[in-house]
């Protein structure tokens, strides 16, 4: 089985292990946005792609690849039925667990409501969501004195088995909730903070030590922790999309 990393595995699950969470780590201005934005470019042309949607939440109001923006769950709703990927800007920072919390129990909503939709041969198809929370550090549950709300934990524990993805993306590994511990399939790292090393060595029984003066200028790795002896693979940096 390869390790390596492909966008179309990350960006649709299929019921396996590999639809667990990623984690995108890095300091801030390492490229993690820029990093998602290329991999769901790639991702969406895969045919698969579809049945699928994505919904791309972010507190600082990026643009992500032109994608329709909705700022409450109704409108969410109605924007995926017609949109592959949506972008949902909260109104209001401070209030950024709410709307993450709502976007998970639309998406849930959503799944429940109409599980299967039929392709042009009539033939009924599974559909899939992958959630992708930017700026995780700023939510109240991801601060090691808390823990994240009954929506995040519904999303991380059970996603997988309803076709609902995440990914997290986070300045610090120290920063994830416990929850994650054994609830996420891969890693991806940019420029992460040295003061990290031991919480991915404790928590993933991943060593980034060799490979920390590799992680500069946008490169970065991918860790499949389902293998035994979870290794990074090295990558160049992504080609900006659109450049
Ligand atoms: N692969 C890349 N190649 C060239 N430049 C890049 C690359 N990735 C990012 N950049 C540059 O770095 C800037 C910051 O990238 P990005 O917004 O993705 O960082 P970030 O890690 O998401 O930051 P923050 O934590 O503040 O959200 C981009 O606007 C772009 O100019
Ligand atoms: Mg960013």
């Amino acid at each position: 089985m390869s390790h390596e990393f492909n966008a179309k595995s990350w960006l649709i699950p299929d019921g396996s292990q590999k639809g667990l969470s990623t984690i995108v780590c890095a300091r801030t201005g390492a490229g993690k946005t820029e990093w998602v934005k290329r991999m769901l470019f790639d991702g969406y042309k895969d045919p698969a792609s579809a049945y699928h949607r994505t919904i791309f939440i972010s507190p600082k109001q990026e643009d992500i690849l032109g994608a329709p923006v909705v700022s409450d769950p109704r409108a969410l709703q109605k924007s995926l039925e017609k949109n592959s990927i949506v972008s949902y800007h909260p109104i209001d920072a401070e209030y950024y667990d709410e709307d993450v919390d709502s976007v998970i129990e639309t998406v849930f909503d959503l799944k429940a409501e109409i599980p299967t939709i039929k392709d042009d041969k009539g033939v009924e198809r599974e559909m899939s969501y992958h959630i992708i929370i930017d700026d995780c550090q700023i939510l109240n549950g991801f601060d090691s004195r808390r823990s994240p709300s009954s929506s995040v934990k519904k999303l991380i524990i059970a996603g997988r088995s309803k076709l609902v993805k995440s990914t997290m993306i986070i300045h610090r590994f120290a920063a994830l909730p416990r929850v994650t511990n054994g609830n996420c399939s891969d890693l991806v790292a940019l420029n992460v903070s040295s003061i990290d090393m031991d919480v991915t060595k404790r928590l993933f029984g991943v060593d980034f030590e060799p490979i920390m003066e590799d992680l500069v200028d946008y490169r970065w790795v991918y860790v499949d922790l389902l293998q035994n002896n979870p290794t990074p693979v090295k990558y160049a940096p992504v080609m900006l999309v659109g450049s």
